[in-house]
């Protein structure tokens, strides 16, 4: 995205249709002076039980996403999750410093987002793909839509912008300045390639892997008010080999925190 191009913002109430409409229909979508193209790839976007679904059919598999808040992993997690005193609701500071902003720079599936928006917190989403950004918009709709899950997506705005890009915008206005910026970027290629999920497969496949990480955590430096998060394998290197402030560990997964 070009520096002087704004950012796409879609607040929940929005209907994001128009895009994602004329992304189905032709198979690409001016993003930010940007063209997608679906043609590219062998993968299109349809309505498959009421769900934005995305489908890939490469020669050797075929895969179905869609992104569902109400149900399923989102619903469990949310009922059962362990509240605030989870790993990332923690490493995030959320109980000491509920009102705290939260920028998640690497939205993704969205999954962590939604933890940390049912647990209060008010967050900005921002994601890269505009394949991953339509099936956001989707779900989030959806569960505007349902009683359980409304209050908590009204807390979670979206928008499709590169986070490097969107976080130089912010240097010009302080008072945006979000109070924690959560990165839970890509990993590099793996040399050995161990069985990976297939969530997993189908965001490598979309959007690859992340060759601008170092980058994205010295702008989120720069620009957090209070602290940067870092999600990484427990066994992983540090991002940059940065040391954090501290660090909070689940059990494959840890938080690391920079407090500024
Ligand atoms: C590992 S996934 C994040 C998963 C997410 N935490 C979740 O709970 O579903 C990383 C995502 O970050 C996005 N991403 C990586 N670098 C980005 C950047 N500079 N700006 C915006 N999005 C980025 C990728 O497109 C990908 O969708």
């Amino acid at each position: 995205m070009p520096n002087n191009a704004s950012p796409i913002f879609l607040n929940n109430t929005d209907q994001p249709c128009d895009q994602i409409n004329q992304l189905i229909k032709t198979g690409s979508l001016l993003v930010s002076a940007r063209v997608l193209n679906l043609d590219d790839t062998p993968c299109y976007l349809d309505y498959k039980l009421g769900a934005l679904t995305l489908h890939v059919q490469t020669e050797a598999e075929s895969f179905e996403l869609s992104l569902n808040f109400v149900e399923g992993k989102s619903q469990h997690r949310r009922l059962y999750g362990g509240g605030k005193g989870q790993p990332l609701a923690k490493a995030c500071g959320l109980s000491k410093h509920p009102e705290w902003t939260i920028l998640d720079a690497t939205a993704g599936l969205g999954k962590d987002a939604f933890v940390l928006a049912s647990l209060g917190a008010k967050l900005t989403m921002c994601e890269q793909s505009p394949v991953l950004y339509a099936l956001l918009c989707d779900a989030l709709l959806r569960a505007s839509e349902h009683e359980e899950t409304d209050l908590i997506v009204k807390r979670m705005q979206l928008m499709h912008a590169n986070a490097i890009d969107y976080l130089k915008t912010l240097n010009d206005t302080p008072s945006a300045r979000p109070d924690v910026i959560y990165l839970d970027p890509m990993y590099p290629a793996r040399r050995k390639s161990a069985k990976i999920k297939k969530e997993m497969q189908i965001l490598q496949y979309l959007v690859g892997h992340s060759n601008d990480n170092a980058a994205l955590l010295e702008m989120a430096l720069h620009t957090a008010k209070h602290r940067v998060v870092v999600k990484r394998p427990k066994t992983a290197t540090m991002l940059n080999e940065i040391l954090p402030t501290f660090t909070v560990s689940s059990v494959n997964t840890r938080y690391d925190v920079y407090s500024r």
